[in-house]
């Protein structure tokens, strides 16, 4: 027989015991969504509530909340309309529809990211590529628009669309957002939220989904400030595979400390080094070792149209080799810029200098005597369109055509004159840059089940991080007796109180409940038996030992809270 697979295995964990499954299950099931379950809602919750921890809590970065329907201009400005697209291609005979790029990648077990349409046809043709379900031939490859579409209301011509990213709800809230920030640079922007992308064809569970939850931080800072965290990260070494070396077909990750790397301009900022240093540490928290991570750069035809610079922090899945969980975009002022245009809206950031500066300046005289001549009644109006003219570009103009056409009149040098002016300038304006670190989190989930799944004999344990184990003890009575019961649920009940995610199990053999608590990964086992009737205490099991220490039934929420943050190891706590 075939052994399973890691991702068979953790998927079939996944749902007997309730972390998540595939959604509208009872009507066939749609690819591209899954439902989370108890214990999957619960852990979705730890991994939200372990990111805010590590990259809000102590930054400073606020988090808030955007919706997921946007109108179409949104997406105008944003690109996204004209860029988020994936390469499709249809089968002749059953219809099937294909990501061409990802088709092309398990033929021939190589990655396509971006090489185009024609290229595609020409793979296709060249290999003689056919359905792989029916074997039919392929049709030409076309773009599909990944967006989901709606209408606002009920006006056909309200036409909205769900966000791919939660970024643009930030970009959007950006002035409000910099009073909030009291007009000071840097500062970052959380959000965590839904994100809808109509994936052609999804096949890989909770790695590629129709829906799916990002946790992103849009962070705005001056281009021309150094990064002053790098300090904090410098040392950091990072396994990173350079846009330089892909294109040498070197896939092999070099080695580099952030320092290192942003001197060499391996990486292009030093916020968005800081970020990626940061996000290893959080990867690496959650249990998944460095070894098993990268920083896979994208070539510049692979890079989404607003990022000067994308690293995907990829991890190793057993059965899905190197998958991005988070990527890492040097976004500059695109957004804001594009967002400023659309909506004639001020969208830059002021940094006043130490002290004013006295800049030279040109200025544009008009001699009104000379325009009421050549314009009449207009030549109020002429002078006013001028005037809100540059003046360099007035000047250049009258220089190089011998006019400059304001209101459709032509103002030449007869009719003005040039003055160069001292002014004070108390700072400057300018469109903030931003990095963007964006995880998604049903993959950071999968991520964290497939490498805390292990077995010791025939049993799963689920060696789930501490931090985000969905239920962090369960309290059995060794057997059904109304006083070891009574003992045992007002331990539950003193847990519950003192805020610990706790549950109360007393179905079936004691053997059969440690098993059930290792499987879905509670850390400590608490344990009712005939002696804590007798002196008080109760025993306290470790999963990923099982080893196990008396207490007494009174320390049990200290011990427990000391346990769990790491404070005291497993038998510090049956001596303390
Ligand atoms: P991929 O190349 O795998 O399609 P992407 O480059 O489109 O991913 P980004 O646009 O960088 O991904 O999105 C940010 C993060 O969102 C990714 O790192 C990933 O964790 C998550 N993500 C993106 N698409 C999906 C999806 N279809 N299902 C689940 N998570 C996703
Ligand atoms: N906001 C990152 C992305 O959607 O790619």
């Amino acid at each position: 027989m075939r052994a399973k697979g890691k991702y068979e295995l953790v998927s079939e964990l996944a749902r007997r015991r309730g972390f998540f499954w595939q959604s509208f299950e009872i009507y066939g099931g749609i690819g591209g969504f899954i439902d989370l379950g108890p214990l999957g809602t619960k852990l979705k919750h730890k991994l939200e509530d372990a990111w805010r921890d590590f990259f809000l809590k102590r930054s400073g970065i606020y988090e808030i909340s955007t919706p997921i329907i946007n109108p179409r201009i949104v997406f105008q400005a944003s690109g996204h309309l004209e860029s988020f697209k994936d390469p499709m291609v249809e089968c002749s005979k059953c219809g099937r529809k294909y990501r061409a790029d990802h088709l092309l990648e398990d033929a021939i077990g190589t990655k396509f990211e971006a090489i185009g349409l024609e290229a595609i046809d020409a793979e296709i043709e060249g290999k003689g590529l056919a359905c792989p379900e029916c074997g039919g031939s392929l049709s030409k490859s076309r773009y599909f628009l990944t967006m989901f579409e709606t209408t606002i209301g009920p006006y056909s011509e309200a036409i909205g669309y769900a966000r791919p990213e939660t970024a643009q709800g930030i970009f959007i809230d950006f002035k409000r957002l910099y009073e909030i920030a009291r007009g000071k640079l840097p500062f970052g922007v959380a959000q965590i939220g839904k994100a809808l992308r109509n994936e052609i064809s999804p096949r890989q569970g909770p790695i590629r989904l129709r829906e799916f939850t990002l946790m992103e931080i849009e962070f705005f800072f001056d281009p021309e400030e150094e990064c002053e965290a790098l300090g904090e990260v410098g040392e950091e070494v990072l396994r990173l595979v350079p846009a330089s070396s892909r294109e040498r077909g070197i896939e092999e990750p070099i080695e580099r400390s952030v320092r290192e790397a942003v001197r060499e301009g391996i990486i292009i900022n030093g916020w968005l080094g800081f970020f990626m240093a940061k996000s290893k540490e959080f990867i690496c928290g959650l249990g998944i070792p460095e070894e098993r991570q990268k920083f896979h750069e994208k070539l510049p035809n692979e890079r989404a149209h607003y990022s000067a610079q994308t690293f995907d922090h990829e991890v190793l899945l057993e059965d899905w080799g190197w998958v991005e969980i988070a990527g890492h975009a040097y976004r500059t002022d695109y957004d804001l810029s594009r967002h400023s245009a659309f909506s004639g809206q001020e969208l830059r950031a002021f940094r006043a200098y130490e002290r004013p500066r006295i800049a030279k300046t040109l200025k544009v005289v008009p001699d009104e005597a000379k325009m009421r001549e050549a314009f009449g009644e207009r030549h109020k109006a002429v002078m006013e369109a001028l005037m809100r003219a540059e003046p360099e570009e007035v000047k250049r103009s009258i220089e190089s055509r011998g006019y400059f056409e304001a209101l459709g009149e032509k103002v030449g040098p007869e009719h003005v004159s040039f003055r160069s002016i001292e002014v004070k300038e108390t700072g400057r304006r300018f469109i903030p840059h931003v990095v963007e670190p964006s995880f998604g989190l049903e993959r950071i989930m999968y991520a964290v089940l497939e490498h805390s799944y292990s077995t010791k004999g025939d049993r799963v344990v689920l060696r789930l991080p501490k931090k985000v184990a969905p239920i962090q003890a369960v309290v059995l009575p060794l057997v059904n007796s109304k006083d070891l019961e009574g003992k045992a649920k007002s331990l539950w009940e003193a847990l519950l109180e003192a805020g610990f995610d706790v549950e109360y199990d007393d179905s079936g053999s004691i053997g059969r409940r440690y098993a059930r608590a290792d499987e879905i990964g509670v850390p400590i086992a608490i344990t009712v038996d005939h002696r804590s009737l007798a002196d008080g205490t109760v025993t306290l099991r470790e999963r990923d030992s099982w080893k196990q220490v008396r207490v007494r039934a009174e320390e049990v929420p200290r011990c427990l809270r000391s346990y769990l943050s790491g404070d005291l190891g497993f038998e510090e706590v049956g001596s303390s």
